[in-house]
């Protein structure tokens, strides 16, 4: 087990780059399934989800060569590829649930395990199935596994409306009905950056797709597609994740990469907050206040502010010149994140989904847990404002979304380090 150790006080300066996003490749890397032949990935990010998704891939049967010097991924799919994703790949990384579509469009089956309770609360699958089953697809559950079966030549083209944009159920769906028997509308679909990204490598591939970019997505179905090449788009999330971390210390940040069109109600409320932005053409390059201004925020699905970078807004907050309100609209038990927060000396109250942060001038450095990936990251962030040395434990979290955090806040001038953490047993002796 390993842990991080932040010394509070720096002020960031100096450049980051952003690699392709988490949420994007692992869908890509399913998306692969579609076609026989061999699809490769470029700017694939060096972070353990994508070894899991390439674990996953192979049990499959598919021959997965992950290079991550040249961040490349090749996926080479045979004919026949398997059906089943095992409990313990799916309980390790919830987004192997989006074979779940390619598997059901392309061999007629798939058998994946249903993931068990999220650490960011509980995270449904009804809108995957209902649109399976419009597909004309027979699903149930058996012995905790979702086991969806096509019939006889294949899935339909069906018309399914959304009762939430859904990101993981608006890709399985999508990647379902580009080999489903006729014209398909997908309405009320989620509009991520990363959902174009999947159009765009189904298109390539040569699925049939109109819409891109908006909330319907008419699909023609296809009879097969084709392997590709393609470059995964860059992690918002990230980026988002560099500019609050610049915003949090006053810094000054290149962050190389970041799609300011990717980003546009982030660098609002960070701008609103007192930091400036501007973009460079390579990315944009954001600038701390001294002290932030308190800044509402409410998460929402995209255009809206993401919910991943929510526990950032918080941390912000949390050091702000006032009071301010932070609203979770998406993952009920995202607020773990601001109970570790307190402990960092935060004035918060948790009522429900909001969170009243009143602003304090300091924060003090403590012993933390992360619970998910983007709470463990906006620790560490947080962590950077706190006087003395704060050890933020579960650093395993932060490495299933961040390639190396620490050699990246090194590289700003903060001083960060790694640390493998004893046994309790030798620490404490033994344990009865
Ligand atoms: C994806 C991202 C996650 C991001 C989220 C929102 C991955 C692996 N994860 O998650 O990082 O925070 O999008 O941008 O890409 N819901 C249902 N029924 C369903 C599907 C979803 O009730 O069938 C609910 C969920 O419980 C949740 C909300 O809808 O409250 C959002 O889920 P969704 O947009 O599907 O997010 P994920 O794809 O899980």
């Amino acid at each position: 087990m390993e842990r991080i150790m932040v010394t509070g006080g720096a002020v960031l300066d100096g450049e980051v780059h952003v690699p392709g996003a988490k949420n994007s490749v692992l869908k890509l890397m399913a998306a692969s399934l579609l076609a026989q032949g061999r699809t490769v990935l470029e700017d694939v990010p060096g972070i353990v989800d994508v070894r899991i998704m390439a674990e996953l891939l192979r049990r499959l049967g598919c021959d997965v060569e992950h290079d991550a010097q040249a961040r490349t991924c090749s996926i080479d799919v045979p004919a026949e590829v398997g059906h089943r994703a095992d409990y313990e790949l799916v309980r390790a990384m919830r987004a192997s649930i989006s074979v779940l579509g390619p598997l059901t469009a392309r061999m007629g089956r798939a058998d994946v395990a249903v993931p068990g309770g999220d650490a960011i609360g509980s995270r449904g699958l009804d809108l995957h199935v209902e649109g399976l089953r419009a597909m004309g697809a027979q699903v149930h559950v058996d012995h905790g596994y979702l086991v969806t079966e096509a019939p006889a030549g294949g899935l339909r083209a069906a018309d399914v409306t959304l009762a939430f944009p859904s990101v993981g159920a608006t890709e399985n769906l999508l990647m379902a009905a580009v080999l489903a028997r006729g014209r398909s509308v997908l309405t009320g679909v989620a509009r991520e950056p990363e959902i174009d990204d999947l159009v765009d490598l189904l298109v390539a591939m040569g699925a049939r797709v109109q819409g891109r970019g908006s909330s319907r997505l008419v699909v023609e179905g296809v009879r097969e597609l084709g392997p590709v090449r393609h470059a995964v788009v860059p992690d918002r999330v990230v980026a988002g994740t560099w500019a609050y971390a610049a915003a949090l210390t006053g810094g000054s940040v290149h962050v190389r990469g970041a799609r300011p069109e990717h980003l546009g109600m982030v660098v609002a409320k960070l701008v609103e907050a007192g930091a400036e932005v501007e973009p460079t053409g390579e990315g944009l390059v954001v600038r701390g206040p001294a002290r932030p201004r308190p800044v509402d925020v409410a998460t929402l699905p995209y255009p809206g502010f993401p919910t991943d970078l929510q526990p950032f807004a918080l941390a912000l907050a949390a050091v702000a010149d006032g009071s301010c309100v932070v609203t979770e609209n998406l993952f009920e038990a995202r607020f773990r994140f601001a109970h570790e927060l307190e402990r960092l000396g935060a004035d918060l109250v948790v009522d429900g989904h909001h969170v009243l942060v009143r602003g304090r001038s300091r924060l003090s450095a403590a012993p933390v847990e992360a619970s998910d990936i983007r709470a463990g990251a906006a620790l560490v962030v947080a962590a950077l404002r706190a006087e003395g040395t704060t050890a933020v434990h579960g650093v395993g979290h932060v490495d299933r979304g961040y390639e190396d955090v620490v050699a990246s806040l090194r590289g700003l001038g903060a001083d960060v380090r790694r640390e493998v953490v004893a046994d309790p047993e030798d620490e404490l002796g033994p344990l009865a």
